[in-house]
């Protein structure tokens, strides 16, 4: 079986060319990479990440938790980081927490078992349950995306969602709607509360009346939304428009309004939050609040490279801006 010895011979470079040719560590160039990758293939030569990882003490791979891959909201975030991933010759080993507590303790336990040199956190379990996940472990370099407050050391990466969900309420004020109803989403989420803030400022600032009835929790997922709606409808009192805190549940409530006999826009404005990929092609097409996911991803990355690279000791706290994407969701009231 060839070794790495062998291809640097054969291409006649040295081992640590080779070694940085293969895992893109450091510039080679184009010529010498493919001197090495032609070597690669007559000696038909496979690396093994085992013994690499064992000479290197790093394994190049970062361990990444969310909480449902079935949120396209999710998927897009992932997609930035696997993109950076490739370019910088990273693993990504991905787990999913659904909210479950035992399973987010299972995952982080099996990915700091494996070695991962960082990890990537966007489960707000994380600071809604107060939880110290190095309590068992050595700490490894780690950032945390759109979550609240955390007891350990970790860069963060936020949506201003207050500002989201100021934006959202005032443009369907501007729209002419006075009676706008609120769907947040799960109670101990920070995106929750801070989205309904945004909600209540704008509807205070323009002297409007918040009635209780009109504020439902959902879950972030279609169904919540649906019977969020619902429990609005049994109210009997109809808004005319409703802020709803995510695009997952904006679909829930458009769908259970159209089985009610009620047509989004003409008889009820609907604005998301998330402005996943699938809300231009729903009908109508979503107005909604944009989240920058795919930078989020990527930055996500680059700023944990960073904490490794630099060994800087300070945690870094960066602010995203949430921007409004204009569809055909909301009617303009006289
Ligand atoms: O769609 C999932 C939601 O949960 C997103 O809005 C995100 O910000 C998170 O808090």
């Amino acid at each position: 079986m060839a070794t790495i010895k062998d291809v640097a011979k054969h291409a006649g470079v040295s081992t640590s060319t080779v070694s940085h040719a293969l895992n893109k560590t450091r510039y080679v160039s184009t010529d010498i990479v493919e001197r090495v990758m032609k070597a690669v293939e007559e000696l038909n030569y496979a690396p093994s990440a085992l013994a690499r990882s064992l000479k290197l003490k790093n394994t190049r791979t970062f361990g990444m938790l969310v909480t449902t891959s079935a949120n396209p909201f999710f998927a897009e975030v992932v997609k930035g980081v696997e993109r950076r991933c490739y370019e910088q010759g990273y693993n990504l080993l991905l787990c999913n927490t659904e909210g479950d507590l035992d399973r987010l303790n299972f995952n982080i336990d099996m990915l700091l078992q494996k070695q991962v040199d960082g990890l990537l956190l966007m489960s707000d379990e994380i600071a809604s349950q107060n939880l110290n996940i190095f309590s068992r472990h050595k700490p490894v370099p780690t950032v945390v995306m759109d979550c609240g407050e955390t007891n350990f050391p970790c860069d963060k990466i936020q949506d201003n969602s207050r500002h989201g969900g100021y934006l959202a309420t005032q443009y369907l004020i501007n729209k002419g709607h006075r009676k706008i109803a609120c769907i947040s989403g799960p109670r101990d989420k920070q995106a929750t509360s801070e989205r309904f803030a945004g909600y209540i400022q704008a509807m205070n600032e323009a002297e409007l009346e918040v009635d209780q009835d009109w504020h439902a929790f959902g879950d972030f997922e279609c169904e919540g939304g649906k019977q969020a709606f619902e429990s609005i409808l049994a109210t009997g009192k109809m808004p005319s428009a409703i802020f709803v805190c995510n695009d997952m549940m904006a679909m829930g409530v458009i769908n259970t309004a159209n089985k009610h006999g009620i047509s989004v826009p003409e008889d009820l404005s609907i604005i998301g939050y998330d402005d996943i990929s699938l809300a231009k092609f729903i009908t109508p097409s979503l107005t909604t609040i944009h989240q920058p996911k795919f930078n989020l991803g990527r930055k996500a990355f680059d700023t944990l490279l960073d904490q490794i690279q630099s060994s800087r000791e300070n945690n870094l706290e960066i602010h995203l801006e949430p921007t409004l994407v204009e569809r055909d969701s909301v009617k303009t009231l006289n």
